[in-house]
C-alpha cells in the first residue's frame, strides 16, 4: 500500500504511521511527504527517514489552484493509494477530492459529526460532551464530512483542560490511523452512500 502524506505541523500522526510501517504492523510505504510549511516539525523527521520530502509553500502561490496543481503533481509522479492528510490545515477544492475519489482521507480530534473544523476538542469541553474522541474519515468536498472509516472515543474528566484532552484523543488518533489504513489494506470493504462497510 503506497501512502502520501500531507502535513503542515507537528505530524505526530505521520509519525505513529511511519512506526507501524518500521514494526511491520503495517504493510505499506510513505512514498511521499508534502508540508505546505517549511518549518513543519513533521517535514525535519521525513527527511531525517530520508523519505521523499517536499515543501509546496502555500504561501509563495498567487492562487489556491495553482498550489493545489503543484501539489498534484507531486502526487501523481509518487502514485499513492492512499494520501492520508495529517494534520493539513489548508481545505482542499471540489477538483483535487475529486482526482482522488475515496483515496484521500482526515483525521479529525471529535467523534464526528460533533465539532467539525478548528478546536475541536476545546468545542467537546465547552459544550460539556462526557464522551469525545477522533474520527478517520474520507475526505469529500465539505468539511471533516466524508464517509467514517474509524472512530474511537475517549472520556472527557472533570478537571480535563482542552491540552489534556487533546493529548488522550491524540493517543487514540495514533491508533486510529494506522488501525484505518490497515482496515483498507485488505480491501473488504465498500462504501454504500455514507456507510464504509467492513466485511
Ligand atoms: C491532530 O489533532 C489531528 O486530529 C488534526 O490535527 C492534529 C495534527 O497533529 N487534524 P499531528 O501534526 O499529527 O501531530
Amino acid at each position: 500500500m503506497r501512502l502520501a502524506i500531507l502535513l503542515s505541523g507537528r505530524g505526530s500522526n505521520f509519525a505513529a504511521i511511519q512506526e507501524a510501517i518500521a514494526n511491520r504492523k503495517l504493510d505499506a510505504q510513505i512514498v511521499c511527504v508534502i508540508s505546505n510549511r517549511p518549518d513543519a516539525a513533521g517535514l525535519a523527521r521525513a527527511r531525517e527517514l530520508r523519505l521523499s520530502a517536499h515543501v509546496i509553500d502555500h504561501r509563495q502561490y498567487p492562487t489556491r489552484e495553482g498550489h493545489e496543481e503543484d501539489v498534484l503533481r507531486v502526487l501523481a509522479e509518487a502514485e499513492p493509494d492512499f494520501i492520508c492528510l495529517a494534520g493539513y490545515m489548508r481545505r482542499l477544492s471540489p477538483a483535487f477530492v475529486a482526482a482522488y475519489p475515496h483515496r484521500i482521507l482526515n483525521i479529525h480530534p471529535s467523534l464526528l459529526p460533533a465539532f467539525p473544523g478548528v478546536d475541536a476538542q476545546a468545542q467537546a469541553l465547552a459544550y460539556g460532551v462526557k464522551v469525545s474522541g477522533c474520527t478517520v474519515h474520507f475526505v469529500d468536498e465539505n468539511l471533516d464530512a466524508g464517509p467514517i472509516i474509524v472512530q474511537r472515543a475517549v472520556e472527557v474528566r472533570n478537571d480535563d483542560s482542552a491540552e489534556t484532552l487533546s493529548a488522550r484523543i491524540l493517543e487514540q488518533e495514533h491508533i486510529a490511523y494506522v488501525e484505518a489504513l490497515a482496515k483498507l489494506q485488505t480491501r473488504k470493504w465498500r462504501i454504500e452512500g455514507r456507510r464504509v462497510i467492513f466485511e
